[in-house]
């Protein structure tokens, strides 16, 4: 039993018991709606979704796959009309196409076709998609003007430092500023300017083929983690086949700024906000004005980043357009004190100069995490999801897990080897300010159950035994400044419960308490969270649901574990973005 406060609970819905089965659940209370699933239509005139009959003009033109981050930008103002914009992360081919028969991920490679694959294509990217509450509920505007799919395919212009660079160049490119698609698109942001930030994160999965005898790309491919390919898209595309073209890995691991108003603009590849694993890109606005995105590179010992932009945020969209080409791109370094510092990667400056292979900002550009290193830069436990309380100014950073830490790499902002749980580190910068160059830390809470002394959680002794979680991943702010946590990973690592959300209380006396909102089906993680801005809806992401999970053992190849939402044995389980809102009304929790 918890131990009892006098201080009341920041949150007031009843606690949902935490548990895994095939569906979804919420707290008492609370309704949860299906919005959006994979291969719904967005266009007019398309027929109702078939698995069977599927091609990659259709999926084009419908939901994609694997929906992430979840942004909602109003139009007019109206809380009850916007964009919801969603990144498509990845494809699971394996439920998407039943029909392949394979096993393991190798033999899904080995079966694609090349239609296959080009649906694979159409289903990652990016959707933008008018919403509007009426009758009690939300839905998509089908045919709005502003719908828009963005594919593996979608052309896009490379810009800031390292456009135009020979290392960015392809035969299909020979200036090094045009590229076909974003790809494995995870967590992002919106701006205040009304675009839409998204995370190139697992990119080194779609490259195969070995990179020619002896060359210049070697060490970066290395340090990117190519040669580990979980597509098939090089048998069809030479663009993904290393051998043929070794410089396409340059051109993705960035941060793509999208105008979600205007159907026909180019997305631009930003890259002064640096080239690695990117999570999401979360910002907000320095007290002088300029642009702030905090970003995390996911992957074990790899950093968490901050980018200032040089000019400040204007008033109109059209003004802002190139406001992320030019700024300071730094690295955290965390120190045992609970100080810490952001160390800027400036060509030029702490050996990131010729000697050390960097002939321009471009090269540090290119090869952040080299750089970062080179700089002092800490190593995380898996930084994911970053996002500043625009109440209070703190930032909050999701160290999902990294179970490779061993008892001599512990130190302070890391602080357990072998961590499977993952820890939250609370940031505050210097005088409340953004683009101050030093912060103080502390870990707001070390993850997993507070009943297994072994685990060395930390969870207030308030949070109950359905109130903790482990393998934190994005998060999101409510309009009163309330931390809400989405969590990957819980039914991989044998919890007895799977991913969904949690609040967390981060003031007074309940600081480090969570609560348990909201249920995950078996197989998914919880991606997205996204307050409406009146907070009465809460828009989560539902992301592969059902997908076969080989360390655990929960589903397979041949047989989802799960067929949410559908529940026909005729419609394999689809990732869907989905709309939660309080019974009768109301603010969220
Ligand atoms: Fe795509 Fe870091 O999760
Ligand atoms: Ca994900
Ligand atoms: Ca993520
Ligand atoms: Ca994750």
């Amino acid at each position: 039993v918890p131990a009892a406060s006098a201080e009341p609970s920041a949150f007031d819905f009843p606690e949902l018991a935490a548990g895994i089965d095939e569906h979804l659940h919420v707290a008492e209370g609370y309704e949860a709606q299906v919005l959006l699933r994979w291969g719904d239509p967005l266009y007019a005139d398309l027929a109702a979704f078939d698995p069977t009959a599927q091609s990659p003009e259709g999926q084009e033109k419908r939901f994609g796959y694997n929906n992430d981050f979840v942004g909602f930008i109003p139009l007019d103002g109206d809380a009850n009309r916007g964009l919801l914009v969603v990144n498509h992360e990845y494809t699971n081919a394996e439920l998407m196409f039943a029909c392949l028969g394979a096993t393991d991920r190798k033999g899904v490679i080995a079966a694609l076709s090349a239609e296959q694959v080009a649906i694979e294509m159409a289903a990652h990217g990016g959707s933008v998609v008018e919403i509007r509450h009426r009758d009690g509920g939300w839905a998509p505007v089908i045919g709005s003007a502003f719908t828009r799919r963005i594919t593996a395919r979608t052309p896009m212009a490379i810009t800031g430092p390292a456009a135009g660079h020979p290392r960015l160049a392809t035969a299909a490119d020979p200036e090094g500023r045009r590229v076909e698609g974003m790809i494995n698109n995870c967590s992002g942001g919106v701006t205040p300017w009304g675009t839409w930030l998204s995370g190139e994160e697992n990119i080194h999965y779609y490259f195969q083929g070995r990179l020619p005898e002896g060359h210049a790309e070697a060490g970066n491919a290395k340090t990117m983690g190519l040669g580990t390919p979980q597509y098939g898209w090089g048998r069809f595309h030479e663009r993904f086949d290393l051998s043929k073209t070794p410089n396409e890995p340059n051109r993705f691991g960035w941060v793509v700024e999208i105008d979600p108003f205007d159907p026909a603009s180019t997305p631009r590849k930003r890259t002064a906000l640096g080239r690695f694993k990117h999570e999401g890109a979360a910002g907000a606005t320095a007290g002088d004005g300029r642009y702030v995105v905090y970003l995390g590179d996911d992957e074990r010992f790899q950093h968490v980043y901050r980018f200032v932009s040089a000019g400040r945020v204007a008033a109109t969209r059209a003004e802002n357009a190139d406001l992320l080409d030019s700024g300071t791109l730094s690295v955290a370094r965390f120190e045992a004190d609970g100080t810490g510092r952001w160390l800027a990667l400036t060509h030029g400056t702490g050996g990131l100069d010729a000697a050390n292979g960097f002939a321009s900002q471009a090269d540090v550009l290119i090869e952040t995490r080299r750089a970062a290193k080179l700089l002092g830069g800490t190593p995380m436990d898996r930084p994911e999801d970053i996002e500043a309380n625009p109440k209070t100014g703190r930032v909050y950073v999701m160290l999902t897990n990294n179970t490779k830490r061993t008892p001599e790499q512990i130190d302070a902002a890391n602080p357990r080897p072998l961590n499977a749980f993952g820890h939250v580190i609370e940031l505050s910068p210097e005088g409340g300010d953004h683009s101050a160059e030093t912060f103080r830390w502390e870990v707001l809470v070390r993850c997993g159950e507070p009943a297994k002394p072994e685990v060395k959680a930390s969870f207030s002794a308030l949070t109950t035994a359905d109130g903790w979680f482990g393998m934190p991943d994005n998060c999101a702010f409510d309009g009163s400044g309330r931390l809400w946590i989405a969590t990957d990973g819980n039914n991989r690592r044998a919890t007895g419960r799977a991913d969904g959300i949690w609040a967390m209380e981060t003031e007074g006396p309940r600081r480090g308490t969570s609560r348990h909102f909201l249920q995950v089906p078996v197989g998914a993680e919880m991606c997205g969270p996204c307050f409406a801005p009146d907070d009465r809806t809460f828009f989560v992401a539902v992301q592969h649901p059902g997908e076969p999970d080989e360390e655990g053992g929960l589903g397979s190849y041949e047989k989802p574990s799960t067929r949410w939402p559908d529940f026909s044995p005729d419609m394999p389980p689809r990732p869907s973005v989905v709309a939660v809102t309080r019974k009768g009304g109301g603010r969220i929790g």
